[in-house]
């Protein structure tokens, strides 16, 4: 079974390509430079050329402050190109996996949302990603919305590797204490992603929808940089970091992000038996791999 995987040059798509051969799953994965999501002419000759079993789309428009200025790219990657993605696997009559944000929501909640709360976005990205997600839904049965949230990895652009780079410049790191969610490591759920793509091969009867996965606790950014710093320090065996909590005023950001955004994971656990990871062992994991 060949699954066509999107963005694979992203954090997600990186984790996905590594870990498909240990999971006996074949995947394509053309790089942004091979087939541009908003050009559909070239998606559909490459979905001609591959002729997937199923997509995993993984690539998407992830600047959330430069979205705001920049909104029709973050619509066209986000939104049609989902949109489109759907209809061609609605047209081949196979199932599309759309990975979603928790930017959906609006941060209002004060326990972990649920896959059938509303959404109300805050920015240009989330509400991007919301008409994504609609589309993707309204277009094609065999679907899966999986959103995640707070994603890290060894790649590209993240907050564990930015915290790590301010601490060896021996900076005073000021970080944001009002924001909670749950930071999830992208190899896990890469590994959830593709065992799920295990189960479509089956033939067993999926239970299509939108589902949810994180790591498992919440905490702070101010909390998720502290635990970074403190692997580093037992690791390195120095202590020299200073962290300080500040509040989201002390930050601006061209975009608002939601105070709350904890995700419910227990529907991707009971429909798909996937365990989540406490966040703090996954973090200490990616450090150990970017120490190596
Ligand atoms: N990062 C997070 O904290 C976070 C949180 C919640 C949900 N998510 C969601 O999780 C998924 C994976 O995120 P990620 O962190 O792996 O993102 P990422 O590292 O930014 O990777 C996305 C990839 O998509 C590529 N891409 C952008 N425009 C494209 C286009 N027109 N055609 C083909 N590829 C294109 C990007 O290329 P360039 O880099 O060259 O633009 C990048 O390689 C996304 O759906 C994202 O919305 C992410």
């Amino acid at each position: 079974m060949n699954i066509l995987v999107t963005g694979a040059e992203g954090q997600l798509g990186t984790e996905l390509v590594r870990q498909a051969p240990a999971c006996g799953v074949v995947v394509t994965a053309p790089l942004l430079a091979e087939m541009d999501l908003t050009n559909h002419a070239r998606v559909e000759e490459v979905f001609a050329a591959v002729r997937p079993a199923a997509v995993i789309n993984a690539a998407a428009y992830t600047l959330v402050d430069r979205a705001e200025t920049e909104s029709d790219l973050a619509f066209a990657v986000n939104a049609a190109a989902p949109a489109h993605l759907a209809r061609l696997c609605h047209r081949a009559g196979i199932p599309l996996v759309q990975v979603s944000t928790d930017y959906v929501f609006d941060g209002r909640k004060q326990t972990p949302y649920v896959e059938d709360d509303p959404v109300a976005p805050l920015g240009v990205y989330g509400r991007s990603k919301a008409e994504g997600e609609a589309a993707v839904r309204g277009t094609l049965r065999e679907h899966l919305i999986v959103r995640t949230a707070w994603l890290y990895s060894p790649y590209g652009s993240n907050f564990v590797r930015t915290i790590l780079r301010l601490a060896a410049e021996g900076r005073e790191l000021r970080i944001v204490d009002d924001q909670v969610g749950s930071p999830t490591c992208a190899a896990d759920f890469a590994e959830a992603l593709l065992s799920i793509a295990g189960r479509l091969r089956s033939g067993d009867e999926i239970p299509w929808g939108t589902y949810h996965y994180c790591g498992r606790g919440i905490t702070s950014w101010f909390g998720f940089a502290r635990h970074i710093l403190q692997t580093l320090t037992a690791r390195r065996h120095i202590e020299t970091y200073r962290v300080v909590p500040i509040a989201t005023r002390e930050y601006p950001t061209a975009a608002c992000r939601p105070v709350f955004s904890a995700l419910d994971c227990s529907r991707i656990q009971a429909g798909f038996g996937i365990n989540l990871k406490p966040w703090q062992e996954s973090v200490e994991q990616t450090i150990d791999r970017l120490l190596a």
